[in-house]
């Protein structure tokens, strides 16, 4: 099949290209406007077309060429206290920019569509674990940005037929395990990549934005996922599209929740560096507690995550970041 990966060349999109790669089924197209996405970290073999979402005629030209039959869209703005500083330009990438993906879809006939969405659409979850199909409500413009798409998928479904899966991913980290693609993200806002910073001898200490949420230790709970595990998700939900025609949706992430200050202390393990930590006030934006069900990936998707240890999820980064002192 041939597929189309927008956003190939990211942190989440290089690791399934990968795992697509490393498959040897289908013929792989990337696709990215490298304004965060790295050439290097997708395999030679690879076609690459540099392209923006968001320009529809560049979209034409790839989409005639290529005629993709799926589409995985992992292309978006992620950065959940940049959305809230600038909520327009998420609108623009993450709404705009996927409606105009979708209209080249429909014209071109593509009949698969994946879309990279978040646990941010839980907003402040009535419960924890968040099962998929628990109720949705945004508490930022990133969230609201990602839900607003789920709703044009349901709606394109119905009026011509296109098959989606959308796959809320919670807290993505850890890189590939041979340590040559990770998260490199300039400039960097997550949570695991910056602690490490502090043992790779790029910045002194950590800061931990609110020590008074309500939670065991008073700072924000999160769900770190590994992100070669959510690439096999990825290609477990091509394979349900394949095989059921039927749209779907998904959480992925580990059923255990760690606070900022849990992953801080697994970082010293790892590293064995002491990492100094400040408090700081809240970030805008953040709720106090996200952690995912699975159970509908594991079930319906038979979805088996690889990684199921913080410390080995963190070595794995560790081990990036000190082959790539200077990143890509
Ligand atoms: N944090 C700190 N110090 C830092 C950086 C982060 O204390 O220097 C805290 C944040 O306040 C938050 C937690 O660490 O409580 C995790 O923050 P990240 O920025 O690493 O991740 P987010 O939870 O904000 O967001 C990420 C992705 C989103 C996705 C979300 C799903 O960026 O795209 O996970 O849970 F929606």
């Amino acid at each position: 099949m041939k597929i189309l990966i927008a956003g190939g060349a990211g942190y989440i999109g290089s690791h399934l290209v990968r795992e697509l790669h490393k498959l040897g089924k289908h013929e792989i197209i990337v696709l990215d406007n490298l304004s965060t996405g790295h050439t290097a970290a997708i395999p030679q073999a690879v076609t690459f077309e540099q392209g923006d979402i968001r320009d529809k005629q560049r979209l034409d030209e790839v989409f005639a060429k290529h005629k993709p039959v799926a589409v995985y869209h992992l292309s978006a703005s992620i950065e959940v206290a940049q959305s809230c500083v600038d909520p327009l330009s998420y609108y623009e990438n993450n709404v705009s920019g996927t409606v105009t993906l979708l209209q080249i879809m429909q014209k071109y006939g593509s009949k698969y569509f994946i879309f990279s969405s978040t646990a941010a659409l839980f907003g402040m979850p009535d419960r924890i674990p968040i099962e998929a199909d628990d109720t949705t409500k945004p508490v930022n413009p990133y969230g609201e940005t990602k839900l607003a798409v789920e709703k044009i998928l349901h709606w394109c479904d119905q009026a011509f037929g296109l098959k989606y899966v959308c796959l809320r991913y919670f807290n993505a980290c850890g890189a590939d395990e041979a340590g040559d693609i990770g998260e490199d993200h300039t400039p960097e806002s997550h949570l695991i990549p910056l602690v490490l910073q502090v043992p790779a001898g790029k910045r002194e200490k950590v800061f931990i934005f609110g020590d008074d949420y309500d939670t065991e230790d008073g700072t924000c709970v999160r769900d770190y996922v590994h992100v070669t595990d959510l690439a096999s998700a990825h290609i477990q939900a091509l394979d349900y599209l394949g095989e059921t025609n039927e749209s779907n949706r998904f959480n992925l992430g580990s059923g255990h929740g760690y606070s900022v200050k849990q992953i801080i202390d697994a970082a010293r393990r790892v590293t064995g560096h002491p990492i100094p930590a400040e408090i700081k006030p809240r970030r805008a934006g953040d709720p106090a507690t996200l952690v995912a069900s699975s159970t509908k990936a594991e079930k319906v998707l038979g979805w088996k995550r690889k990684y199921d240890s913080i410390d080995k999820i963190v070595a794995t980064a560790w081990k990036f970041h000190q082959l790539h002192p200077k990143g890509f």
